[in-house]
């Protein structure tokens, strides 16, 4: 007698129909029949069933702010930077943590069951990493949260940068972080990247930077990231993040880098959303999208996850917690539209960026972890299309949220009916 089972699921390497059979909060079984009976059974006749969406690029000690103290009326980056500065010295751990708690609610309403945080180190109160880490213990059932030591304002440009960022990390931060293209200099940017490579090696800690998040084509500082990961020995456990400098560097140049960060190992997260409205605002026409070079990337064999970076706060006024919504993004600013490459987007959030995330037990096969979530679509490049409804949202086993499917009721006499934008409504497509 099994706990339950998925009944006749499509699943996101195109195998169809598939039974899949769930005991003690693992993955059982999965076949195109399983002739036995569970206490709950679950109908996914014609629908796509995934692990879960997991973003691997978040900031939540800032979300849910948007408008706190004012909106950024120019929408750029540094004036995102400056915003938060401002509301920074107001912040306490119950509205930090009240605000995260409701993103969680709906992150995992949205199948988004783990989140990495960066979470701001700049104020040496360090609220932002208190608060983080009641929310990573108080979320540890439903949602796995990695927080990241994100020395915001500089580590060496800040006051008190250095100390804070070491302070996060024995408080208990998971992963250490960096933004060398904010430093003073290159310089420093240089020697920030190899000093908290260094930190990470000493304490046996992955490395997450914001890395070259620029249009400037000589923010190189993923090169340094790359070399200092090999000295270090550091090779997989290092993740740059946004990279967007690299869309404006000269070809020739990247044809040198990418090598390097294939050596590293190096994780890559670009943050679409976030990167096509941020990058390219002193541009006047033509302007850059700003986006790092996935296809490129990806084609190197490098490991490419997507970030949702922010939700209604002092950079971004959008988003919904939809990792859908950040793959819908990426399909369009990359120019990535064919069924393979739709595939190896909806890929990056989910085995990709779990991957990045180091996470134990992900994935559909048996033994896994029983964390799936069932798409009102039948395979990835529908889901992506429709960012289709998550009808259930399963964890170790147990079904945690629900959303009715979205059905339209056509009233147009000689039409009428009941109109799901997936099943029957689409033609097929292989
Ligand atoms: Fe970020």
């Amino acid at each position: 007698m099994f706990d339950l089972i998925l009944r006749q699921a499509n699943l996101p390497d195109g195998r169809k129909g598939q039974d899949i059979a769930i005991l003690d909060g693992k993955i059982a079984e999965v076949a195109p029949t399983i002739a036995a009976v569970a206490r709950d059974e679950i109908d996914a006749t014609g629908r796509l069933v995934t692990p879960p969406f997991v973003d691997p690029h978040f900031h939540m000690d800032a979300t849910l702010s948007l408008g706190l103290p004012r909106m950024n009326r120019s929408g750029t980056l540094l004036e995102g930077i400056a915003l938060w500065g401002e509301l920074r010295p107001t912040l306490t751990v119950d509205a930090l943590v009240d605000r995260a708690l409701r993103y969680c609610d709906l992150a995992v309403t949205q199948g988004l069951l783990a989140i990495r945080t960066h979470v701001d180190t700049s104020d040496p109160r360090l609220v932002t990493v208190e608060a983080m880490l009641e929310v990573k213990r108080r979320v540890a059932p439903y949602l796995d949260l990695q927080i990241v030591a994100f020395p915001q304002d500089g580590y060496y440009r800040a006051k008190d940068g250095v100390a804070s960022l070491t302070r996060a990390l024995d408080m208990g931060a998971d992963i250490v972080g960096g933004i060398p293209h904010f430093e003073r200099t290159m310089d420093e940017g240089r020697a920030s990247v190899e000093t908290l490579c260094r930190l990470a090696a000493d304490r046996g800690l992955p490395v997450d930077m914001h890395c070259d998040e620029s249009d400037d084509p000589l923010s190189r500082h993923v090169e340094t990231l790359a070399a200092q990961t090999v000295r270090f020995g550091l090779q997989g456990r290092v993740t740059g993040s946004h990279l967007t400098s690299m869309h404006s560097m000269d070809s020739y140049y990247v044809s040198k880098l990418i090598p390097l960060m294939v050596e590293a190992q190096m994780n890559v997260i670009p943050n679409p959303l976030i990167n096509i409205m941020l990058q390219g605002r002193h541009d006047t026409y033509p302007k850059r999208r700003g986006m790092t070079r996935v296809r490129e990337l990806m084609a190197a064999g490098l490991n490419v996850s997507f970030g949702h970076d922010c939700v209604m706060d002092p950079w971004y006024a959008m988003g919904s917690g939809d990792m859908l919504e950040v793959g819908h993004m990426a399909i369009h600013v990359a120019q990535m539209g064919s069924l393979e490459e739709k595939s190896a987007i909806f890929q990056a959030l989910t085995t990709n960026s779990a991957r990045t995330m180091g996470l134990q037990g992900y994935g559909l096969a048996k033994g896994c972890n029983a964390d799936l979530v069932v798409l009102q679509a039948r395979d990835p490049a529908e889901a992506l299309r429709l960012k289709a409804v998550k009808l259930a949202v399963i964890r170790r086993g147990r079904l945690i949220a629900h959303t009715p499917a979205r059905v339209g009721e056509l009233l147009i006499e000689g039409r009428a009916g009941r109109i799901d934008p997936s099943v029957g409504f689409a033609p097929d497509y292989e």
